[in-house]
C-alpha cells in the first residue's frame, strides 16, 4: 500500500489517495475546532487516540454488519478505508437533549428521547451547517428517498449497538453526529468517523463529560478524558 497525494483536508482529517483507486487513508490530526472554527486548539495526541477510538467503534460495528468505510487501522494517525462519495448530510442522533436542540427549540437540558431523535444538517462549512428536513434534502437532490431511509435504519441500529457498548463500559452516550457515503456500487456505508470529537460522553456515574465539549465548554483535560474513554473501550 502506497501513500499518494493529498486529496482533501479537514478541520480534523487529511485524506491522502492510494496506489488503489478504491482506496483512500485517513490521517487524524491533533487540532480540535468547534463553533464552525471559529474557535481552534492543537491537542497534542488527540489524533492518535481518535484514529484508535473510531477503529475500535468500526471494529465493533463490522461484527454487527453494520457497513462501513473501515479497511483496517494503518499506523498512530492512519487508517485504510474504502473512497466513497460522501453524502453533504450530517445525521445526528439524539438520546438525551443537550447542546443545540437546548438553545434551539428551548427542550429542557437532558430530556430523553424516547425512540431517539434523528436530525439532518447540511454539511456545509460556509452556511454553518444549519438544519434541514427530509423535504430540503429531496429537493436538493442530495439523497434518494430509499437513500434516506437506509440512512435513518443505519443510524438507529448504530446507536443500539454504541448505546449498549458504552453503557457496559460506564459511558452514557448522549448524542453523536454520523457521515455517510456512497460506494462505487451505489451502497452506502457509514463513513467519517466515531469518536469523541463527535459524539457526546457522559460518565455513567459522575455525569463527568468525557468528549469534545471539554473543549467546546473550555473545561480542561481533553485527552485525559480521550485516553479514559481509549481506556474503557479496551477493557483496561
Ligand atoms: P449539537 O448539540 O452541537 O448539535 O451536536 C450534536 C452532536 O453532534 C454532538 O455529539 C457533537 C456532534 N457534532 C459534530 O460531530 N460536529 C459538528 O460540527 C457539530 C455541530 C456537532
Amino acid at each position: 500500500m502506497e501513500k499518494r497525494e493529498k486529496l482533501y483536508e479537514g478541520k480534523a482529517k487529511i485524506i491522502y489517495a492510494t496506489d488503489e483507486p478504491d482506496k483512500v487513508i485517513a490521517y487524524y490530526k491533533d487540532e480540535a475546532t468547534a463553533f464552525n472554527a471559529q474557535k481552534r486548539e492543537l491537542y497534542q495526541g488527540k489524533g492518535v487516540l481518535n484514529n484508535k477510538i473510531a477503529s475500535l467503534f468500526f471494529e465493533l460495528l463490522k461484527k454487527h454488519n453494520i457497513p462501513t468505510h473501515y479497511i483496517k487501522q494503518l499506523s498512530d494517525r492512519e487508517m485504510l478505508v474504502y473512497k466513497v462519495e460522501i453524502i453533504p448530510v450530517e445525521v445526528v442522533v439524539r438520546n438525551l437533549a443537550t447542546g443545540s436542540i437546548v438553545k434551539r427549540l428551548g427542550i429542557p437540558e437532558k430530556t430523553e428521547f424516547k425512540p431517539p431523535l434523528i436530525e439532518f444538517y447540511l454539511k456545509n462549512d460556509e452556511l454553518g451547517d444549519p438544519i434541514i428536513c427530509y423535504e430540503h434534502i429531496l429537493a436538493m437532490n442530495l439523497a434518494k428517498p430509499e437513500e434516506i431511509e437506509t440512512i435513518k435504519k443505519l443510524a438507529l441500529k448504530i446507536n443500539e449497538i454504541l448505546s449498549e457498548f458504552l453503557k457496559e463500559k460506564g459511558i452514557l452516550l448522549v448524542d453523536f453526529k454520523l457521515e455517510f457515503g456512497r460506494l462505487p456500487d451505489g451502497t452506502i456505508v457509514l463513513a467519517d468517523e466515531i469518536s469523541p470529537d463527535t459524539c457526546r460522553f457522559w460518565d455513567l456515574k459522575t455525569g463527568e463529560r468525557m468528549d469534545k465539549d471539554r473543549f467546546r465548554l473550555d473545561l480542561g483535560d481533553l485527552t485525559k478524558y480521550y485516553e479514559e474513554v481509549l481506556k474503557r473501550l479496551e477493557g483496561r
